[in-house]
């Protein structure tokens, strides 16, 4: 009962939220005053920009971003691999998952640890900061702790073989939830954390993801001078 929630409803739920919730927010103003005016808001959406923090605290900032948007889209690449080698037992593209997922596992944990060290110790950010900006880092630390605690400290791996076509079914409305009801513990709340961040993803700031490149080639240029720049 609890795994058919979790493992067929749950995943119905968070992709109706992740893609519906970012049309919704995109479309109806929802974060705006323009509230219910159906229109493209998203430019008039401010909240719908990632609050640049890059004016405070400069020296600290390169870690954590690069690292964590790096890291971010190395391991989108490699569980999607994964999947699909789990999917029609591909041992290569399994292994592959476990090495690339590792190094992109270590970028995030690094870059998230440095973003979200900051915000707490630079006064200026700690001002600027939502609880917004605190939650979705203490997501991606959680959830990817917990992929590389499986697989760096307990040295388990495998589950692949399961979510791959775990997740072929959900895609071609098969879903088959004893599949995930079989992994441990660790993987399964590895899965259900990430579904409820995918949940609460286009409520934030995160939907900057679906914005990028295109504004970046349109947009002028911002430059950021350093003081010593400013006095030349
Ligand atoms: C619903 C979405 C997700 C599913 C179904 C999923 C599933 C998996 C699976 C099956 C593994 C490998 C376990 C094994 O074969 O034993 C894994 C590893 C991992 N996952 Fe996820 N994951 C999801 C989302 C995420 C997210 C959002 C992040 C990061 C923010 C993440 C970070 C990691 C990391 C760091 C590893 C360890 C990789 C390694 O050390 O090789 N996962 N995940």
């Amino acid at each position: 009962m609890v795994d058919n929630f979790l493992f067929v409803a749950l995943p119905y739920i968070s992709l109706l939220l992740f893609f519906g919730g970012t049309f919704y927010r995109t479309f109806s103003g929802g974060m705006t005053e323009f509230r219910g005016r159906w229109d493209w808001s998203v430019r008039g959406d401010f909240m719908w920009t990632t609050r640049s923090t890059g004016f405070f605290g400069r020296a600290s900032i390169g870690p954590a971003v690069l690292c964590l948007h790096w890291g971010l889209f190395i391991l989108l690449i490699a569980h999607l691999v994964g999947f699909v080698a789990g999917a029609v037992n591909w041992a290569w593209g399994v292994d592959y998952f476990r090495w690339t997922g590792m190094v992109g596992g270590m970028l995030v944990l690094y870059g998230a640890i440095w973003a979200f060290a900051r915000r707490l110790s630079i006064p200026q950010l700690r001002s600027i900061s939502m609880t917004e900006d605190y939650i979705v880092l203490l997501f991606i630390i959680f959830i990817t702790s917990l992929g590389l605690y499986h697989s760096m400290i307990k040295l388990a791996w495998g589950v692949t073989y399961n979510a791959g076509p775990w997740v072929g079914g959900l895609l071609t409305l098969r879903p088959d939830a004893a599949l995930m009801a079989a992994a441990p513990l660790l993987m399964k709340t590895h899965v259900v954390v990430a579904m409820l961040f995918f949940c609460y993803l286009p409520f934030t700031k995160l939907v900057h993801l679906f914005s990028y490149p295109f504004s970046f080639m349109l947009r002028p240029h911002i430059t950021m001078r350093s003081f010593a720049g400013l006095k030349r």
